[in-house]
């Protein structure tokens, strides 16, 4: 490959600071963990920040902390990575899928209040709304948290694609009940592995700290285990390389944002490309990586495959959740229940994308994607709409 898809961002102060961990003789449950989860507390605004071992880990926990239980209903979108659902299924609760909005790929928040709606009616056990802010692109709110206000219903972000992202000036993470990131190598700033949780809720800092350690409590002792737990722990040298991954964030979403406008001006007038678009409530993107529309299924495998030909790698993203094999096995969603994700999932195209990448870079990526597009069958053109009606087909 040409240029690589994605690339962590570390510079020698991160190298210095993992090494430093390793003169010591702490390399679990240290003082870095606390510096690190300090950090990301001020950064994202909140009382609390805990650190764990990934962003699925995070989801896990924060399903518990809401009290999902058996058979229960979490609201979410289809169109996320698999883990926003997943965790949903740990706690043998069900996920409720609902539809996207064509711009921005976030729940459809009109869509999401006659789903709770209905399921009122149903008298069925709803517990919680799990918005996710993908792509480093805030959901809109305002909206779900009335309406999570007036159902009583527990907000938890999936914020693992967006550190850093406001939502009309507030940072996502903290606007809900919880919010979570995840720092897989591939996202805006890395731990290796690892994740984290913010929240303002002080009894559930305290089940979080429990809940990633064993199930331990603060004034257990190392072999008492108070609840069923699990080891979610974030080791020392993560926290450490995280604490300088976040002191650089500002530094990071500013060049992400660069190779964006990069991207934006190069494929402005290319007409086959629809770019992504920023939500007017998305006050600050954080841009996690960089997804163009194409025109259709067709037209997008005959790029992916011209474009890797030229050593330059592209991902379909995402496939729909509901769609996953097992989730159709399990469930029996099938295609047409919701037609934005799907549209989406068949036309989205990730192009390379990091913070280091140079102008060169975007250049040739842009140029090699002209050419193969002069090319691509343009195949039956698939728009995307936001469906007429409420996503009646989801099987409840
Ligand atoms: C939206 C979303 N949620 C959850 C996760 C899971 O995070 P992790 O890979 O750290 O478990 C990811 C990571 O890719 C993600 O993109």
């Amino acid at each position: 490959m040409i240029v690589p898809m994605s690339e962590a961002d570390i510079s020698g102060a991160e190298r210095a600071a993992v090494d430093e961990v390793l003169q010591t003789p702490t390399l679990s449950i240290g003082p870095r963990l606390a510096a690190f989860e300090e950090r990301l507390a001020a950064t994202v605004g909140s009382r609390h920040a805990i650190g764990v071992s990934s962003g699925t880990a995070a989801l896990h926990l924060c399903m518990i902390a809401a009290g999902v239980g058996e058979g229960d209903l979490v609201l979410t979108t289809p169109f996320s990575f698999v883990a926003s659902a997943n965790c949903i299924l740990y706690v043998h609760a069900r996920p409720v899928f609902v539809d996207v909005d064509p711009e921005t790929l976030t729940i459809d928040v009109r869509h999401l209040a006659r789903t709770v709606q209905l399921l009122e009616r149903m008298g069925r056990p709803l517990r919680a709304i799990l918005p996710v802010h993908v792509f480093g692109q805030a959901a809109d709110m305002d909206p779900i948290l009335d309406l999570a206000h007036r159902h009583g219903l527990a907000v938890i972000e999936d914020a693992c694609e967006a550190i850093g992202a406001e939502y009309k000036g507030r940072p996502v993470g903290a606007l809900g009940d919880a919010g979570v990131f995840g720092f897989y190598p591939n996202k805006q700033i890395t731990t290796g592995e690892g994740g984290a949780i913010v929240t303002n809720d002080d009894g559930w800092d305290a089940l979080f700290r429990s809940l990633r350690n064993q199930g331990r409590d603060v004034f257990d002792g190392w072999l008492t285990h108070t609840r069923l737990g699990y080891n979610y722990r974030l080791d020392e040298l993560s926290a450490a390389l995280g604490a300088v991954q976040l002191q650089r964030l500002d530094e990071i979403l500013a060049k992400r944002a660069r190779v964006a406008e990069w991207y934006r001006v190069r494929l402005a007038e290319v007409a086959e490309v629809t770019l992504p678009a920023v939500a007017c409530w998305t006050t600050r993107m954080s841009w996690f990586v960089h997804v163009i529309r194409l025109a259709s299924a067709e037209q997008r495998s005959h790029v992916i495959a011209e474009l890797e030909r030229r050593g330059v790698p592209a991902r379909p993203y995402f496939p729909p959740i509901h769609l996953q094999p097992f989730y159709q096995a399990r469930f029996g969603f099938r295609p047409g229940q919701f037609p934005v994700a799907e549209a989406a999932g068949e036309t989205c195209l990730a192009l390379p994308f990091f913070s280091a990448m140079r102008e060169e870079q975007v250049d040739t990526v842009c140029r090699t994607l002209r050419e193969v597009l002069v090319k691509a069958p343009r195949g039956a053109t698939r728009t995307l709409h936001a469906s007429a009606s409420l996503s009646e087909a989801a099987p409840l």
